[in-house]
C-alpha cells in the first residue's frame, strides 16, 4: 500500500523536480500515527532533495519549499498539500487510504514490488550463530542466531540472495586441551560405543567438565599444557588419530546443534568452521611471506604491518613462533574461500563487539592484500546479556534457555488457563517462549547491553514478544470465527473512524520501517513498529465490534482486522517468530 501511495507523489514530484522517482520514494516518510487526527500522511523533508542533488545547496530551504509546494497539485492520490518548516506534507486521499484492499499489496512481497525500495538486489553472505565447540554456547551465541537469521531473513524480503553461513568453532589450541583432557579424564568406550544422544551427553556435558577441569589443571600442572601443545600440534599437521577424534567431537555437536536450530526455526546453507579453512590459512601465510607482507618479530611471530607510518605501530598477527596459525588467519582464509565460493556482493558477520577489532583488522589485512571487496564486509556486533540463569542456575547450553523458556511459558498457560484447547501446548509455549526472547533481545540497539530477567520477558502484558503472540491469536480467532471480511462487497467509508484511521496510517509505514532495519541492520524499528501495531489493535479489537455490528460495517471492520493480522505474522516472521493462532 504504501508503494502505491508513495510512488504515485514521487511521479508527482519527479515531473516537476526531474529527479527520477527511484530516487524521491525513499524520500517520502509516512508521518507515525499521533493522537491528533490531523497528521499528515507523507512528510517530504526538503533538505533532503538538497542532500540528493535534486535541489540547489545555494538557494534558500523555505524559499524553494514554498515554490515546490505551490507546484505540486492535489489529485486522486493527494488530498492536500500543506507546506511546513523545511517540509512538505500530503494528505493521503481518505478514501483511498482505508480502501483496505490496497494493503495486501504491502503483504506480497514480490521481488520487484520491493527492490525499487531496497536499491539493489544483491548476494549476500550471512555469517552468524557460529558457537564454538565443547566450548558453552553463551548467550552472545544466541544472540549472534537470531540477529543472523533476522538479518538474513529481511533481506530475502527485499529481494536479495542470502547463504547463511555458519563458521564453527572447530579448531585452535583449545582443542589441544580438549583433546589431551579427553584423552586423561574421557572414556573413549563410552564414546564410541553408545548412541547420538548418549555420545552428546559425553561429549558436551562430560567433556565440558573435562574441559573446566582441563581448564583449572592446566593453570599448575605444566605437563597438561605441553600435552594439550602437543595434541594441536598433531593435528594441525593432520595426524590420522587425533583427527579422528576431532572429528567425532565435530560431527556430533554438528548434529545436536542442528536440532536446536530447529526448535529456534533458524536453518543454514552452509556449516563451515575454521578447521575448514586449516590449509588454506598457510597459503595465504605462503602468499604474505611472498609478497613480503608477513614479517618476523624478535619472538618469531608473523605479523603483518596494519600502521599507516609502515612502523609496526598497529599490526595483527598471524602466525605463533610455532608456526601453528591463529583466529585471524583462518578469518582471512575464511573470507577468501567465501568470496571465490559465493561471489557475494556483500558479506555480513555478526558476533558481539568485543569482537570489533578483530574484523576491523580482519577487513584491513584484505585490503592490503588488494582485495577491494573488503569495503563491502561489515561487522554487526551487539552487546552483552547479563545475568541470564536457569532452574538450575548459570546457563551451560542453548537448550537451558530454550528448555526454561518453555517451562515457564508453559506454567504461565496453565495458570491463565488458556491452553486447555491446545493441540500441542508444549510446542505453543515454545513458540511463545522465543519470541518472547527475541522480543526482549531486538527492543533496543543491539550494540547495547542489557540485563536479562525472566518476569519482563514473559509479561502477557507490555511491550512483549507474548503481548505480539496474544494480540496475533486474537484476531486470528475473530478472523476465524467471523471470516477475513466480503473482498467484493467492501464500503470503505466504514472506516473512518478514529481507529481505524490510525491503523491504516500505521499500516502505510510498513515498508519503510523494512528498510530503516535493511539499512541499519538493527530490527528495533520494525519491533516498535509490531508493538504500536499491536496496540492499535488491540484497543480496535476492544472498541469496534464485529458480532452485533450491521453486516457491510462488520465487513469492513474484518477487512481491516485481516490486514492487521497479516502486516502482524508478516512482520513477526520476519523477525525469526513464528506467529501463534491460538494460546
Ligand atoms: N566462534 C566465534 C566465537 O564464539 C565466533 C565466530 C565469528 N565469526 C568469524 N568469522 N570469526 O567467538
Amino acid at each position: 500500500m504504501a508503494c502505491f501511495f508513495r510512488r504515485s507523489v514521487a511521479a508527482q514530484l519527479s515531473r516537476i523536480c526531474g529527479a527520477p522517482e527511484d530516487v524521491l520514494v525513499p524520500l517520502l516518510s509516512a508521518v507515525p500515527v499521533s493522537k491528533k487526527q490531523s497528521t499528515p500522511d507523507l512528510r517530504l523533508a526538503v533538505n533532503s532533495l538538497v542532500k540528493n542533488g535534486v535541489l540547489s545547496p545555494d538557494a534558500d530551504l523555505q524559499t524553494q519549499t514554498e515554490r515546490l509546494t505551490k507546484q505540486l497539485r492535489v489529485d486522486a492520490v493527494v488530498e492536500e498539500v500543506i507546506s511546513g518548516r523545511g517540509v512538505i506534507n500530503f494528505r493521503i486521499n481518505k478514501r483511498l487510504l482505508v480502501e483496505v484492499r490496497r494493503t495486501s499489496c504491502a503483504l506480497r512481497f514480490t521481488r520487484s514490488g520491493f527492490s525499487n525500495l531496497s536499491a539493489h538486489c544483491l548476494k549476500r553472505s550471512l555469517a552468524h550463530s557460529s558457537p564454538n565447540i565443547a566450548k558453552k554456547f553463551h548467550a552472545g551465541h544466541l544472540r549472534s542466531t537470531i540477529i543472523g537469521n533476522f538479518i538474513a531473513n529481511l533481506k530475502e524480503v527485499l529481494g536479495n540472495e542470502v547463504i547463511r553461513v555458519n563458521y564453527l568453532g572447530d579448531w585452535g589450541m583449545q582443542f589441544g586441551l580438549l583433546g589431551a583432557g579427553f584423552q586423561r579424564l574421557g572414556s573413549q568406550e563410552k564414546l564410541r560405543e553408545n548412541a547420538l544422544q548418549h555420545l552428546f551427553e559425553v561429549m558436551l556435558t562430560c567433556a565440558l567438565q573435562v574441559y573446566v577441569q582441563v581448564n583449572r589443571e592446566a593453570e599448575h600442572d605444566e605437563s597438561v599444557r605441553l600435552a594439550a601443545a602437543e595434541f594441536f600440534r598433531r593435528l594441525e599437521q593432520h595426524d590420522e588419530q587425533t583427527l579422528s577424534l576431532w572429528k567425532q567431537f565435530r560431527d556430533i555437536t554438528v548434529e545436536e546443534y542442528k536440532k536446536i536450530y530447529e526448535r529456534l526455526g533458524v536453518r543454514f546453507d552452509h556449516y563451515s568452521g575454521e578447521s575448514f579453512h586449516q590449509s588454506r590459512a598457510q597459503e595465504v601465510l605462503k602468499e604474505l611471506r611472498t609478497r613480503r607482507l608477513l614479517k618476523t618479530t624478535e619472538k618469531g611471530k608473523g605479523v603483518v604491518d596494519l600502521s599507516a607510518a609502515s612502523d609496526l605501530s598497529s599490526y595483527a598477527t598471524l602466525v605463533r613462533s610455532d608456526g601453528t596459525s591463529l583466529y585471524i588467519t583462518r578469518d582471512v582464509a575464511a573470507a577468501l574461500d567465501r568470496k571465490e565460493r559465493f561471489h557475494f556482493d556483500e558479506m555480513i558477520y555478526v558476533t558481539d563487539k568485543s569482537q570489533s577489532v578483530h574484523f576491523q583488522q580482519l577487513f584491513q589485512i584484505l585490503r592490503v592484500m588488494g582485495h577491494h571487496w573488503a569495503e563491502r564486509c561489515v561487522h554487526v556486533p551487539f552487546g552483552l546479556v547479563l545475568g541470564m540463569s536457569s532452574r538450575l542456575g548459570e546457563v551451560v547450553l542453548l537448550e537451558d534457555v530454550l528448555n526454561e523458556a518453555r517451562y515457564r511459558m508453559q506454567h504461565n498457560m496453565q495458570e491463565a488457563k488458556t491452553s486447555k484447547e491446545l493441540t500441542d501446548p508444549e510446542l505453543t509455549a515454545e513458540q511463545i517462549g522465543v519470541s518472547a526472547l527475541i522480543i526482549q533481545d531486538f527492543k533496543g540497539k543491539l550494540i547495547s547491553d542489557y540485563k536479562f530477567d525472566w518476569q519482563k520477558v514473559l509479561q502477557a502484558q507490555g511491550d512483549t514478544g507474548v503481548f505480539l503472540q496474544y494480540t496475533h491469536a486474537r484476531l486470528r480467532s475473530l478472523l476465524r470465527m467471523h471470516g477475513s471480511g466480503n473482498h467484493t462487497h467492501f464500503n470503505p467509508s466504514h472506516l473512518q473512524d478514529s481507529r481505524s484511521i490510525s491503523i491504516l496510517q500505521h499500516l502505510l509505514r510498513y515498508d519503510e520501517v523494512l528498510l530503516q532495519s535493511a539499512l541499519d541492520l538493527q530490527p528495533r524499528h520494525l519491533v516498535n513498529f509490531l508493538i504500536t501495531l499491536s496496540h492499535l489493535a488491540a484497543s480496535a479489537h476492544r472498541e469496534l465490534p464485529v458480532k452485533g455490528s450491521p453486516a457491510e460495517l462488520a465487513q469492513a471492520r474484518l477487512r481491516l482486522f485481516s490486514a492487521t493480522c497479516s502486516v502482524l505474522a508478516n512482520g513477526m516472521k520476519i523477525l525469526g517468530i513464528t506467529p501463534v493462532d491460538k494460546m
